[in-house]
Parts: C-alpha cells; sequence; structure tokens
C-alpha cells in the first residue's frame, strides 16, 4: 500500500491551491453577502480544465482520474465552496452521468461543451415532496410518441439559472414504480420551461439554488438518457459518484477551518502567551488534525476504488457521512479558536461553518448515507 501521491497529483493539487488562493479569495466575502453568482470564477475554472476534469480527452475533459478531482475539490473548497460546489455538479453528476450513459449524440451535443466548461449543467431530481424519498417523483414525463411532455416542479437545483443543460428525472409510467423514471436532457429555454426565485440560502450563497417549473414541455425522445425506466438508476449511480465530491467538499471547508484556527492560534495572544500554548486549544488543533486526516483518507479511497473499477457505493457514502461531519466539528471550534473574531465575516471562519451545514444534506442527507452504508453491510 502506498501512501504517495503522484507527481502529477502533486501539480494538480498545487494548480488548484493557486487558483483558489488567487482567484477566489479575493471577493470570497462579497459574493457570499451579495449572493453573487461566482460567473468570471467558474469561467476561469471551465478554462483551467477543472469543469469536465475526469472525462475522456475525446469529448473535450481532462482525462483524469477521481483522485485528481478530490484533491482539486478540497483546495477549492478550503476557500470558497459557493464554487466548488459548480465544479462538483458539473463533474460528477452531470459529465459523468452522461459519458456513462448518453448516446454518441448527446455527447457530442452536451457533453463536448459543458467538459470544456463552456456551459455548465444542472441535476434535477429532488422535488417539494422527493428529497430523501426520491423515488416518490411527482413530475411526469408522458409518452408521447416521438417526444414526452414534461410537467412539474424541481426544488433546490444548484445552477439553477445558470445552467444551460438540465438533466430532469420524471415519472413516466407510475404503475412501475421507480423502474418508471426517466432522465431527460432539458435545454434552458424550452418552451414551458420556467425557473424560479433564487433561494436566500444559510451557506454556499454564491451559488445560485432554484426551483424549476416545467409545463407541457416537449422533450424530443432522443434527449432521453439510456433505456427506457432507467432514470432511477442514472440518478442512483450518478450520486454514487456525486458523494465523493461533496465529500472532498466538505474534507476541504474542514481543512480550511482548521488551516485558519491553526494560523491565528499562534497569532493571538492571550494570558502572557500565544493561545496555541495552552491546552485547550491544543486539544481541538489536535483532534480537528486528526478527523481531517482520516477524512481525507475515506475521500481518497473512495475515489481509488472509483478508479480501479471497484465497488465505490459503500465507500463514497462513508467518505461523505464522515467528512460532512467532521466539517461541521471542525468549523464550529474554528469559530470558537478565534473567539468574537470568528464571529464575524472578515475572519471567514464563520461563512465555512455555514457552508459546512450542507455537506450534510445535498447529494444525499447523512441519515441516507448511513441507510447506504448499513444496506451494505448487511448484505
Ligand atoms: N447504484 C445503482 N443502483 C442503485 C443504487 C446505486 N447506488 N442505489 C439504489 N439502486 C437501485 C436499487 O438496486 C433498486 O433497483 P432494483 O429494484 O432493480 O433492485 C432501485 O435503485 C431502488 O433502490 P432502493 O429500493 O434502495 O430505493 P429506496 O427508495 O429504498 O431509496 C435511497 C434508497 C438510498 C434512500 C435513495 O432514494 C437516495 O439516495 N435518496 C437520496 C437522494 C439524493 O441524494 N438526493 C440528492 C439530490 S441531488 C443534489 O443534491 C445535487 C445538488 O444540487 C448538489
Amino acid at each position: 500500500m502506498l501512501f504517495q501521491l503522484s507527481e502529477e497529483h502533486v501539480m494538480i493539487q498545487q494548480a488548484a491551491r493557486d487558483f483558489a488562493q488567487q482567484e477566489l479569495l479575493p471577493g470570497v466575502i462579497e459574493r457570499d453577502e451579495n449572493q453573487k453568482f461566482p460567473t468570471e470564477q467558474v469561467k476561469r475554472l471551465g478554462q483551467l480544465g477543472f469543469l469536465g476534469m475526469m472525462v475522456d480527452p475525446k469529448y473535450g475533459g481532462g482525462g483524469l482520474d477521481a483522485i485528481s478531482y478530490v484533491l482539486a475539490m478540497e483546495e477549492i473548497s478550503k476557500v470558497d465552496a459557493s464554487v466548488s460546489v459548480v465544479m462538483s455538479v458539473n463533474n460528477s453528476l452531470v459529465c459523468w452521468g452522461l459519458e456513462t450513459f448518453g448516446s454518441e449524440a448527446q455527447k457530442q451535443k452536451y457533453l463536448v461543451p459543458l467538459a470544456k466548461g463552456e456551459i455548465i449543467g444542472a441535476f434535477c431530481l429532488s422535488e417539494p415532496e422527493a428529497g430523501s424519498d426520491a423515488t416518490s417523483q411527482r413530475t411526469t414525463a408522458v409518452d408521447m410518441g416521438d417526444h414526452y411532455l414534461l410537467n412539474g416542479t424541481k426544488n433546490w437545483i444548484t445552477n439553477g439559472s445558470t445552467a444551460s443543460v438540465y438533466l430532469v428525472m420524471a415519472q413516466t409510467d407510475v404503475a412501475k414504480g421507480h423502474k418508471g423514471i426517466n432522465c431527460l436532457i432539458v435545454e434552458k429555454g424550452a418552451p414551458g420551461f420556467t425557473i424560479g426565485l433564487k433561494e436566500n440560502k444559510l451557506g454556499i450563497r454564491g451559488s445560485d439554488t432554484h426551483s424549476l417549473m416545467f409545463q407541457d414541455v416537449k422533450v424530443p425522445k432522443e434527449n432521453r438518457v439510456g433505456e427506457d425506466g432507467f432514470g432511477f438508476k442514472f440518478a442512483m449511480k450518478t450520486l454514487t459518484g456525486g458523494r465523493i465530491g461533496i465529500a472532498a467538499q466538505a474534507l476541504g471547508i474542514a481543512s480550511g477551518a482548521y488551516e485558519l484556527a491553526l494560523k491565528y492560534s499562534k497569532e493571538r495572544k492571550a494570558f502572557g502567551k500565544e493561545i496555541c500554548n495552552h491546552q485547550a486549544i491544543q486539544f481541538k488543533l489536535a483532534d480537528m488534525a486528526t478527523e481531517i486526516e482520516a477524512a481525507r483518507l475515506l475521500c481518497l479511497k473512495a475515489a481509488w476504488l472509483k478508479d480501479t473499477g471497484q465497488d465505490y457505493n459503500q465507500a463514497s457514502s462513508m467518505a461523505k457521512l464522515f467528512s460532512s461531519e467532521v466539517a461541521m466539528r471542525t468549523a464550529v471550534e474554528a469559530v470558537q479558536i478565534h473567539g468574537g473574531y470568528g464571529f464575524v465575516k472578515e475572519f471567514h471562519v464563520e461563512r465555512l461553518m455555514r457552508d459546512a451545514k450542507i455537506t450534510q444534506i445535498y447529494e444525499g442527507t447523512s441519515e441516507v448515507q448511513r441507510i447506504v452504508i448499513a444496506r451494505s453491510v448487511l448484505q
């Protein structure tokens, strides 16, 4: 067993770190405060190849492995999780789903510009009454022969207004349950497709989260991904990889908060010495460092299983469950170490604490991850 990154991995990690420090850090507080979508930053992300990292170069991607993706996600999330959620959804849910299950025509038309970062995509599964219980889709896609007629509402959609391409899960045959669900590619601007108001969120406030409404939207048959009835499995398989991305996002939030707390503890003096010399702070730093290392190993293990063609279902849920809980605990402790300064925006840790919360909710709550893990260990 070799616990060592390759030279290429280190280069990718460094490139992501440089980008985050030089191009994301300036303005991150204002983007969060004003809920401003990071348009320029996402454009740069695309130019640097971070939006289609794992896609085959013949479709415009970087041809990199999932380990590279985890390393880049961690570095970018240390600084701005509103940017990394765009990166995660585009890479894991949209590009991977289309590359793995899409037709050649779908790949040429949609995957190529998505992987190059010329456009971004959205993944539309959640509904007002179908969150964790994802099989309960109420959005319908009625088979009309040469097209589907799409009706319904999707909720909490990342890249809701900025995406150009939407992968929409919808029920075609209710009698078949989850086997009657299809995944349809819907283009922005399709008649009958409207974008609802932007959500005013606790964290990842720079990202645009919207509800979407579909009223008699005609979707051509060739825009169905995979066989008839494959939509739920498509969503589950795609989310399994997506969970590695969100686990890495959580890891980045945790390590970002920890690094800030470590630095601050060496500068801030109390009771005659730097606070890092007080055992109360040392114990916190030791716990944070240990948990982050464990989270990183879980993320890299899940990525390695994916890269080597092994089953990564349990591993991705374990990585997401643990890393997101570590993100929350670490960010809270980072605020505590900063004292009053941690409670104000200039010191970044309050934002990281708010951003951490969503990692326990999206792409499957911590409870959903426990369901997946329990089913796997009980098999
Ligand atoms: N891979 C492949 N197939 C899978 C699978 C997986 N990981 N998980 C389940 N399936 C298959 C099952 O084998 C089953 O198929 P068969 O009937 O043919 O055997 C089918 O899917 C139904 O599975 P279950 O019976 O296990 O379904 P369930 O209703 O018990 O639900 C669940 C399981 C794990 C709770 C699932 O519903 C789930 O993951 N829910 C959470 C949904 C979620 O993560 N939503 C996030 C929204 S997207 C988002 O947040 C993106 C963003 O914007 C950031």
